[in-house]
């Protein structure tokens, strides 16, 4: 299987699968000499871990990470840092109605015909709890980026959105409920949507929106390495990601050149900026933002037409404990992300100019 590391200089692999014994990482490239606290790399995890409130799934894991090498005294060394995380709450029976069966739009077919082998038990190495080390190799980054900024929150659930822009907000709020929307009329509205599909057995999307602020002039390069190019693959690898749009996105698809231009200010700040802190590929000092949007998830619990291995159409009815909308687990997800592309890309910069 190839594709378990992301970075340039500053790199994450990741290994494990969510019924093994453990998950984990590798991260390669992070400068030495960044006093780390390791307490707000804990909160994080806690952000992403399951059993957190009555709308994620009620699976209890405690989550919690130990660091195999890389710090010393609190200080990381630049040396690889090594960490992991037990896998400790594991109903592996809770999958065995899935052994044979392809759950539809989840990756069981796609991994077997691929592989041939397949850990049925959770979605082996394609299940989301790989994310839990994308989560502390990015709190890791955040410490590095120490004065970049970067919030994350859920700006729609189904057809419940807010409508405000994001200036508008007080991103202090955005841990003050447990959908993580910072708007909190639209926060109770998405709750009580989140409950009334969790009673139907259903699940639903939502997107989330993400804010880059005090990002550096300079940061991403003009051809492949465009910094949207490499945050839009970063956010697509989140699992369930089904579309990611930064500044503008699809609504500039939309406007003439004379509404969309973001006119300068002299100090080289724009007026407005539905560019969305990116020009040419290279970060422009402006906010940096964009939204991702996640699918309902594909465990229903509900009966559905499913395909077994031997070819043949079945009923299937969805067990055990899942998430009814992945988004307000997903906020650190998208922030940890978020941290690993600016880190490595603050890190080319120092190498790719004078
Ligand atoms: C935080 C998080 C939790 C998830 N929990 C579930 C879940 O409980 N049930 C499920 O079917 N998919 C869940 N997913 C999504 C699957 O991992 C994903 O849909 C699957 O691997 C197939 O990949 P794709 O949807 O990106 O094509 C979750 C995703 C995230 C980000």
């Amino acid at each position: 299987m190839a594709g378990n590391t992301i970075g340039k200089l500053f790199k994450l692999t990741t290994f494990g699968e969510s019924h093994g014994k453990a998950i984990g990482g590798i991260i390669d490239g992070c400068p030495a000499g960044i006093k780390l606290n390791l307490e707000e790399i804990q909160n994080e995890l806690n952000r992403r871990k399951p059993g957190q409130s009555k709308i994620v799934t009620q699976r209890k894991e405690p989550d919690t990470v130990e660091y195999y090498s890389g710090i010393f005294e609190g200080v990381t060394t630049g040396t690889p840092i090594g960490f992991v995380i037990h896998n400790t709450n594991q109903k592996s029976k809770d999958y065995s109605h899935i052994k044979d069966v392809y759950r539809p739009s989840h990756a069981d077919y796609t991994y077997d015909k691929k592989y041939g082998v397949r850990d049925y038990r959770g979605g082996g190495r394609s299940s989301a709890r790989e994310t839990a080390s994308r989560v502390v190799a990015g709190a890791i980054a955040k410490q590095f980026l120490s004065k970049i900024e970067i919030n994350a929150f859920t700006s729609s659930v189904g057809d419940i959105f807010i409508d405000k822009p994001y200036q508008d907000l007080d991103f202090s709020k955005i841990e003050s409920n447990i959908i993580r929307c910072p708007d909190e009329v639209s926060a109770q509205k998405m709750i009580s949507k989140v409950e009334e599909i969790k009673k139907q057995g259903d699940t639903i999307g939502g997107t989330i929106t993400c804010v880059i602020k005090n990002v550096p002039v300079g940061l991403g390069e003009p051809v492949f390495d465009k910094l949207h190019a490499e945050l839009g693959k970063a956010m697509l690898s989140i699992n369930a990601v089904k579309g990611f749009e930064y500044g503008s996105g699809f609504c500039g698809a939309k406007m003439k050149g004379s509404e969309h231009n973001d006119l300068f200010n002299e100090d080289g700040t724009t007026k407005t900026n539905l560019s969305g802190g990116i020009q040419g590929g290279i970060s422009n000092g402006m906010d940096i933002y964009f939204r991702v949007a996640f699918k309902p998830v594909a465990t229903v619990i509900q009966k559905q037409d499913a395909l077994n291995s031997a070819g043949e159409i079945v009923e299937m009815q969805g067990k055990g404990r899942h998430d009814p909308c992945v988004v307000p687990r997903a906020v650190p997800i998208v922030e940890a992300m978020a941290a690993l592309v600016l880190a490595d890309y603050l890190l080319l910069d120092r190498v790719t100019r004078l």
